[in-house]
């Protein structure tokens, strides 16, 4: 059993990782498999007697080849996502000084941590955001005070880039609000907000920006999306719908790219994080140990959206990787999906009571 097991892997995988790399190479005959065979034998009868026993125990082999067929299943599926990401294409090599990088919000949080990043790998970078910067650019970043949302105030600006920088290379669509208050107690205005900064402003800067990667067929759009796309929440939920829509606009883009624009080398990422500790949940934090969930730092997440765009690959990151289990909660039976909100949500409402419950003691 275990023989025609190893027999097996032995003839499809060499097969396959030659059809993968170089095709014309290599052709692997029963004559190469003997050949294996007959090194892996004494190799077999090497080992200690205890380890022979196990290997010739039929449960041993069949709970081997249960775990070989997982790990060769997932590689091929981890191989196979690779690749369509990447929309089967090859990218020619990274050179910092060739590249310049838009980003929006970078003036705090992630979006501060992600330009000293790239900055420090010689990247230009150029920050959009609507509040100045309180510390000092490094000499390879720009800042121009934008309003994101407003497509007049986006134009002023890209024609100021082009005529100082160029081209912007690679959009990280980073800025984002968040406020708090339920559908009841939130003011339109701020609903509105929370649309026209996460979600609107992602159509007006790809139109503003993305022709010119078309036209290079090279460039890379970064999302910067949330846990929030995949599970809504009481308290957030105008922010959540407008997460779930970043990711959409991620997933349409990739395919107006690839089958109407004609430009499969331009890559795509969205980045969910979990909680991140940045201005923007202040909110929730100053709540110390009434906050009960795991919050990361603005560097776990800026490394992931360095690491996409340094090697340039197209990808979809979740953080942190213990929570990646939320891209299917939309899959599971209905009663499990219930059950996931209402824990994720009884955190937030468990943290409002106590806050209502200290106020009304200092009152
Ligand atoms: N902090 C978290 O827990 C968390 C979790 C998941 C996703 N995110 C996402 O990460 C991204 C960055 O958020 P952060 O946590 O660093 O928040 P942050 O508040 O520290 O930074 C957001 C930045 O966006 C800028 N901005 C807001 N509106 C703008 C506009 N109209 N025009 C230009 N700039 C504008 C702000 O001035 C600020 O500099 C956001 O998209 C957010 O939704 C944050």
């Amino acid at each position: 059993m275990l023989w025609s097991w190893l027999f097996t892997t032995q003839n499809v995988m060499p097969r396959l990782c030659v059809r993968f790399y170089k095709p014309s190479d290599l052709t692997l005959t029963s004559h190469h498999i003997m050949s294996l065979l007959e090194y892996t034998q004494p190799a077999l009868s090497a080992l200690p007697e205890p380890a022979q026993a196990l290997l010739r125990n039929p449960t041993a082999q069949k709970t081997l080849a249960g775990v070989g067929a997982f790990l060769l299943a997932r590689a091929a599926n981890q191989f196979l996502s690779r690749c369509a990401h990447q929309n089967w294409t090859v990218n020619s090599a990274w050179k910092a000084d060739a590249e310049l990088v838009l980003l929006t919000g970078g003036t705090s949080g992630i979006g501060k941590q992600v330009m000293e990043d790239l900055s420090k790998q010689g990247v230009r970078v150029i920050i959009l955001d609507i509040n100045e910067p309180n510390f000092t650019l490094p000499s390879n970043v720009s800042f121009y005070k934008t309003n994101i949302t407003n497509s007049a105030d986006i134009a002023a600006v890209a024609k100021t880039i082009r005529e100082n920088h160029g081209d912007p290379t690679v959009l990280i669509n980073n800025a984002g609000v968040g406020h708090d208050g339920s559908i009841l107690e939130e003011p339109e205005s701020k609903i509105r907000q929370t649309f026209e900064v996460n979600t609107i402003s992602h159509f007006l800067m790809v139109k503003e920006f993305l022709p010119a990667m078309v036209k290079a067929n090279h460039g890379h759009v970064v999302t910067v999306a949330s846990m929030a796309s995949f599970v809504a929440l009481g308290e957030m939920v105008d922010y959540c719908c407008s997460k779930v829509s970043a990711l959409a606009f991620h997933e349409g883009l990739r395919q107006e790219l690839r089958h109407w624009y004609n430009a499969p080398n331009v890559r795509t990422s969205v980045i969910h994080p979990l909680w991140v500790r940045t201005p923007m949940i202040t909110m929730l934090t100053d709540q110390g140990s009434n906050f009960k969930q795991p919050i990361m730092t603005p560097q776990v997440v800026a490394d992931a959206i360095c690491k996409q765009i340094l090697t340039q690959r197209s990808g979809q990151i979740l953080l942190p990787k213990s929570q990646s289990i939320a891209s299917v909660v939309r899959a599971m039976p209905f009663w499990l999906q219930e059950a996931v909100r209402t824990h994720a949500s009884g955190d937030l409402r468990k943290m409002r009571l106590a806050q209502a419950q200290a106020e009304a003691v200092k009152n």
